[in-house]
């Protein structure tokens, strides 16, 4: 689908490495080039007309996220530098406050390293406990999570698609237990956005963190959705120019209104007003037409995996188009470096889910993450290439 907007696709490439991160289509280039040649002026900055065009394409990507994610108001989206520091801004300008000592944090060991680490850091730092929902056949069920829940738990922390098994988590109906205790919940964004829609108003999501870079935009933008009234005791952890009002000489300062408060220095205008073009871009295909398709090539390559007796695949019944695998006798990194030789791009390794092994058994795989631009042809050679009788030798 829609292969001839993307460039890359050009070279003798086949890229199944989308979660990693997403191509891009001309109308990002095109977008960056025009603000570079034709307007780079700085943002909420100058009195001039360069200035005041930045500004409203700047808010404009504001607004298309907005409406993107199904957010009440522009003031609920926070531009960052991407998922993991999104994240970190959550948990470091929010949680470390709203949290004291002895309060539970549940998340689960697929998570990805920036839905893990910070907690950590948090539990260090004050004293909270990082406790984990149990799993059931790889995913994260409602009665697995009233099993762990208790009086202390205060946030439930988890990736709406995780980046290596590729389960959807039933979001709304977590959050809908989770309000009725009075726990928060954070969704990390990172590998759904692009694959499956989020409305952070219908399932009633407390923050969201996702990178831009994944959704077919450019790298260096995140996005932080956050609901009105917690962002309005969120902390700002980055100080500077650009989100404070006044201060003077005795250190009396006041700080800007949302969104502009979590957003000091010079922001990363060229991309995200790009992000805007992509947002139209993707928006006008259709996300549903894109999870789709690539749910019919995971179900394609699921079936040609299958027949192979030396393959195994860890997560089959995952709702998502990921699938992660491994060659019997192959390091997985040995087999990507394989694949590498017929031009074809995976990931391979714990892909930063370093606590994964503890439910799936083994430490590294190999992943295949499709995009609107992967086709069944490109999965036969895959598998033509993963049948050379010659493979073992190939990779000794
Ligand atoms: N989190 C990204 C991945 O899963 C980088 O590959």
């Amino acid at each position: 689908m829609n292969r001839e907007d993307f460039c890359l696709l050009k070279q003798d490439i086949i890229y199944f490495d989308n979660s990693a991160t997403a191509l891009k289509p001309k109308v990002l280039k095109e977008a960056l080039m025009d603000y570079y040649d034709n307007y780079s002026a700085n943002a909420h900055r100058g009195d001039y007309d360069m200035g005041l065009k930045v500004d409203m394409l700047y808010e404009g990507t504001r607004e298309k996220v907005r409406d993107f994610i199904g957010a009440k108001k522009t003031e609920e989206i926070v531009f960052t530098s991407g998922a993991t520091d999104a994240l970190n801004k959550i948990i470091f300008g929010y949680f470390k406050y709203d949290l004291k000592e002895n309060d539970e944090v549940l998340i689960t060991v697929s998570e990805h390293a920036s839905n893990v680490l910070p907690w950590f850091e948090l539990q260090d730092e004050i004293g909270i406990k990082v406790s984990y929902i149990p799993l059931e056949d790889h995913k994260v069920t409602l009665e697995n999570i009233k099993k762990v829940v208790t009086e202390k738990t205060k946030v439930i922390s988890l990736a709406h698609i995780t980046n290596v098994i590729g389960d959807v988590r039933p979001i709304e109906e977590i959050c809908k237990y989770a309000h009725e205790k009075g726990i928060l919940v954070v969704v990390d964004g990172a590998q759904s956005v692009a694959h499956d829609s989020i409305n952070v108003e219908k399932m009633d999501i407390d923050f969201l963190a996702f990178s831009a870079h994944k959704l077919y935009g450019p790298t260096g933008v995140g996005v932080l959705y956050g609901k009105e009234a917690h962002l309005h005791q969120i902390r700002p952890i980055i100080f500077g120019g650009g989100m404070n009002a006044s201060f003077s000489y005795d250190g009396v300062r006041v700080y800007h209104d949302l969104p502009s408060m979590l957003e000091a220095g010079t922001p990363n205008i060229a991309d995200v007003i790009a992000f805007g073009s992509v947002l139209d871009y993707v928006k006008k295909i259709g996300l549903e037409k894109i999870k789709k398709h690539e749910v019919s090539l995971k179900k394609y390559c699921v079936s040609k995996l299958k027949k192979m007796e030396n393959i195994t695949i860890y997560n089959e019944d995952a709702e998502s188009s990921i699938i992660a695998f491994n060659m019997d006798g192959v390091f997985a990194q040995d087999l990507a470096i394989y694949l590498n030789k017929y031009h074809i791009c995976v990931r391979a390794g714990n892909h930063c889910a370093k606590i994964l092994k503890e439910d799936i058994g083994v430490k590294n795989t190999v992943r295949l993450s499709f995009a609107m631009y992967n086709t069944k042809e490109e999965i036969d050679i895959l598998i033509s290439a993963l049948k050379n009788p010659n493979l073992k030798r190939e990779i000794l």
